[in-house]
Parts: C-alpha cells; sequence; structure tokens
C-alpha cells in the first residue's frame, strides 16, 4: 500500500509558519508579480500566488500588461521593481510572448529580488553550494521529501525533463552532499534512449517533462517514490469546463507499485506557492542578499 503525499497538508502547515514568521516582522514583506497578456493557466497561478499572499500577511502587487506590450517596455517595468525599495522580491510569470526574449528578462531582473531563482546568478550559486533563491517547484519538491522523512541518502534519482526552471535544478539539488539529497542523479529527456531502462532502476523518480500519462507502471520499479510535477490539460466529460488537469504520471496504474506517489492536482503545485512566499521571506529578511 501507498503514502499518498499531500501537498495540501504539508503546504497548509507551512503557510501557517511563514504566517507566523511574517506577524513578527516590523514591515510586511512586499512581493510584486509582473503578468503579461492573458494565458488562463497563467492568470490563474498568479491569482493563486496573490491569494496565498493575503493569506500570510505579505503585501502584493500584480502588474498587469497587455499581451501587446513591448520587450522595452516590460524590461522598464523591471528595472522599476528592481528600483523600488518598498518591493523585496518580485516574479515575471512565464511563459511570456513570444515577442519577447524569456532569458533578456530573466537576466534583467536583480538577483537579490529574483525570488523565482531564475536568474544566472543564483543559479550558479544553486549549482556552488552558496545561500540562493532555490526556486519554487524543485524547493517545493524537497520541503515534501523532508516532511515525509523519505530517505535521499544513497538512493538512485532519475529525472524526467531538463526545463531550467525544474528538471535541471531539481536534478542538481539532489545531488548535493547533504541529508535530504546525496541521492545518485540521473537526468532523463526527450533524447534518451531506453528511458525505461533508467526509470526501473529508481528508488525515486521525479516526473517532469510535460507529458500527460506518459509514465507507466511498468516504467516504475516496486517500492518507488514517484513525484508527479505535470499539470497538464487534457479533455474530459466529466467536468463541466470539459478539461481537466492531470500528471505526467499515469497514476491509477503506477500508485499500487509505489511506497510514496504525489497525486495531481493537490501534490506538488501547492507546494510551488509556499516556496515563492519562502523565498519572498529570504528577500523582505535580505538572508540572501545583504
Ligand atoms: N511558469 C510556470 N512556473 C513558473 C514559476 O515558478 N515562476 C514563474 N515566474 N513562471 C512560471
Amino acid at each position: 500500500m501507498y503514502t499518498l503525499i499531500s501537498g495540501k497538508e504539508v503546504s497548509e502547515k507551512i503557510l501557517e509558519e511563514i504566517k507566523q514568521e511574517v506577524a513578527t516582522l516590523k514591515k510586511k514583506p512586499h512581493l510584486a508579480a509582473i503578468l503579461v497578456g492573458e494565458d488562463p493557466a497563467s492568470q490563474t497561478y498568479v491569482n493563486s500566488k496573490i491569494k496565498a499572499c493575503e493569506r500570510v500577511g505579505i503585501t502584493s502587487t500584480l502588474v498587469k500588461l497587455r499581451d501587446e506590450t513591448t520587450e522595452d517596455i516590460l524590461l522598464q517595468k523591471i528595472e522599476e521593481l528592481n528600483l523600488n525599495a518598498d518591493i523585496d522580491g518580485y516574479i515575471v510569470q512565464l511563459p511570456l510572448p513570444k515577442h519577447i526574449s524569456e532569458q533578456k528578462i530573466i537576466e534583467t531582473i536583480h538577483p537579490a529580488k529574483d525570488v523565482d531563482g531564475f536568474h544566472p546568478i543564483n543559479i550558479g550559486k544553486l549549482v556552488l553550494n552558496l545561500p540562493t533563491y532555490i526556486s519554487a517547484t524543485p524547493y517545493g519538491i524537497v520541503q515534501l521529501l523532508q516532511h515525509y522523512n523519505i530517505v535521499t541518502q544513497g538512493k538512485h534519482c532519475v529525472v524526467i525533463g531538463r526545463s531550467n526552471i525544474v528538471g535541471t535544478p531539481m536534478s542538481i539539488l539532489m545531488g548535493k552532499n547533504n541529508a535530504h539529497a546525496n541521492c545518485t542523479v540521473t537526468l532523463c529527456h526527450s533524447k534518451t534512449e531506453n528511458l525505461s531502462q533508467y526509470t526501473l532502476q529508481a528508488d525515486i523518480v521525479i516526473a517532469a517533462m510535460g507529458k500527460a500519462h506518459f509514465v507507466k507502471a511498468d516504467m516504475i520499479k516496486e517500492g518507488a517514490v514517484v513525484i508527479d510535477v505535470g499539470i497538464n490539460r487534457v479533455p474530459s466529460t466529466e467536468t463541466k469546463s470539459g478539461f481537466k488537469l492531470v500528471g505526467d504520471v499515469d497514476f491509477i496504474q503506477v500508485a499500487p507499485k509505489c511506497s510514496y506517489i504525489t497525486p495531481v492536482p493537490g501534490g506538488v503545485g501547492l507546494m510551488t506557492i509556499v516556496s515563492l512566499l519562502k523565498n519572498t521571506l529570504l528577500a523582505a529578511k535580505k538572508e540572501i542578499y545583504s
């Protein structure tokens, strides 16, 4: 029988801890979020982030820009936020419209205010094991593994997907020399030949390739820990909207083989918001950059 890793339970607990810590601060932390365009998923994510701020007493500012916003205007807005001493940290919700270079935008965010941990300086610090903002999804997963006392030391962790914001930083974190990591890590991706050969050897599988129900039972070793990062919209006759959200893992098939598994929704997704708020707290306390 597997244990369901409850992102809801863990995120609720950590949100309460953040709320209590915020209450002790003289000045409330202030997070800003820039949202460009009308992408429905991005709107939902940003709204959830703003709501979570309210809940824990973090001040939030939402900057909404039209889809047609030029790169120059967005860069100008970022410079404003960099200079605004009241704002401790901010995020630019991704993806951005095609005419804007995400890399240029990320590199313009001041590293001290980059609570998403996307700036090359912050990623570099992560690689070098220096204090930094760890990006939200990998940080959330680490907190879930810790909460359930899942042994990672000496284990083989297979990460599927090498995106800049999940797979790549996740693979680095799991290989770190500390008690909550110390894994042997394999980073698999779209060009990996015979993927199952790796996943079948894995004690921990982190699925982050963005393909609905891609991971099947015959790819997983008995007793493995499976962490599902996917949030895929698929057509559904079960819902009013005509679609539902499913993970990268075929949960029904895979769960019976696992020792632990995360559901979608209700797993990793809820933890990413918690991580963002934790990073905002670090920024407000000037713990990473004084
Ligand atoms: N788009 C998907 N995930 C994220 C995230 O963690 N931060 C930002 N800024 N955009 C995203």
